[in-house]
């Protein structure tokens, strides 16, 4: 098969990670506690060892400030109905996935809060733009740095200082950069970073992690309460990070896999890794110049793009129906649809039916690019 739906995680993943979630299941799978055998304590460092790695890979405060969560939606809805107040304003854009739009459309329908939606130009939102949404009530800013429909990369660090100096706070949904795009927490100023670890950082499904800045503390409600393998007599949720935020068996097998996802993407470096997934969609953007019917979705600037990119179908033929025989007679995997993204559909007129989403990975080579676009020309050329 040729996967061409990264964004929705990666596969396949690099060897080491195969490996090593081979090896840990087999020797070292018990269930972390601090106050544990000896071999609770060595699955409890590999949580401590990968907190480590996310926190000199994003450049964090310190390690115990990654919570690790089941995915990006997880981490996502721990920052928001953990910060959240009654009668606070929240400012996100139209280029939301559902996983911001959906709990905060909720707290606004429950009549808790009001929200404003920044529109989008192109797939780019601009820091004066949400600068101008802010409000005296606005606590919080979430938004998505890399769209997960058009691979739009948006202005965050700008955006950081804006919400810096009007005192609200800053939470950024990474799930289609983390690992593709450079994040410096040293550099911008975000209070809550959430982010998968079965993207762009390689590790399996049902990982992903919540970073809690300095600006936060005492401020995020525990988003589950339970047992944290250690201080038991505490009749309440222990205040100690991260197990404030991590009640319940965590997912350790996932964890000790992505910390090799980790050293494997360090290794490469990030800006070489987009640079390979914007090459394969440079060859696309260049063939659907010249293919009727065809059309890349939102502004193309390979300097801000990440590894996901949609078109729109020629007249005549949908985006699931190409998607399905794509999958059938092809063997291609791709994502048709609205995303989970249906404001940003609305803005560029491809509501209801979607466009066709393909994102690469650096497993992808240009031949699966060509194979992929012959593909599209002979479904498409009875049609056009
Ligand atoms: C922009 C964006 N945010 C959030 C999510 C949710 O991530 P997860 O699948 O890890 O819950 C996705 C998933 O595709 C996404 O693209």
């Amino acid at each position: 098969m040729i996967y061409l739906d990264n964004a929705a995680t990666s596969f396949p993943k690099p060897e080491p990670v195969y490996q090593e979630l081979d090896r840990f299941a087999r020797t070292s799978l018990a269930n972390p506690g601090r106050a544990g055998h000896r071999m609770a304590m060595a699955a409890e460092k590999t949580l401590d060892d990968v907190r480590h790695a996310l926190n000199q890979f994003f450049r964090g405060e310190s390690p115990d400030r990654w919570a690790f969560t089941l995915n990006c939606t997880d981490a996502l809805n721990m920052a928001i109905k953990g910060v959240l107040r009654d009668g606070d304003h929240v400012v996100l854009t139209d280029l939301e996935h559902n996983s911001i739009s959906r709990p905060i459309r909720a707290l606004e329908k429950a009549g808790r809060i009001t929200s404003t939606r920044v529109v989008s130009r192109e797939g780019y939102v601009t820091a004066e733009d949400v600068a101008a949404a802010i409000t005296p009530k606005t606590r919080l800013v979430a938004m998505t740095h890399a769209s997960n429909v058009l691979g739009t990369v948006q202005p965050i660090e700008d955006v950081a200082k804006a919400v810096r100096a009007a005192d609200a706070l800053l939470l950024i949904d990474a799930a289609q950069s983390a690992g593709v795009v450079p994040i410096d927490l040293k550099e911008t100023p975000i209070d809550l970073l959430a982010l998968p670890g079965h993207k762009g950082l390689y590790g399996p499904t049902g990982t992903g992690t919540l970073y809690l800045g300095p600006r936060v503390d005492g401020r995020v409600n525990a988003w589950r309460e339970g047992g944290t393998g250690g201080d038991s007599s505490s009749e309440t949720q222990p205040d100690l990070r991260p197990y404030f935020y991590e009640a319940g068996s965590p997912n350790v097998l996932g964890v000790a896999g992505l910390g090799k996802g980790i050293a494997w993407v360090a290794e490469r470096g990030v800006e070489a890794l987009r640079k390979h997934e914007v090459e394969l969609l440079q060859q696309v953007v260049d063939w659907a110049e010249h293919a009727d019917g065809w059309r890349v979705a939102g502004l193309w600037d390979p300097e801000r793009h990440a590894g996901a990119l949609s078109l729109f179908t020629p007249e005549g033929i949908s985006p699931q129906e190409l998607a399905g025989i794509l999958d059938v007679s092809f063997d291609i995997a791709v994502r048709p649809g609205l995303h989970c993204a249906p404001y940003i559909h609305r803005n560029l007129g491809s509501f209801p039916d979607g466009l066709l989403r393909l994102s690469p990975s650096p497993f992808t080579s240009h031949d699966d690019i060509r194979q992929f676009l012959d593909a599209l020309s002979e479904i498409t050329a009875g049609v056009v």
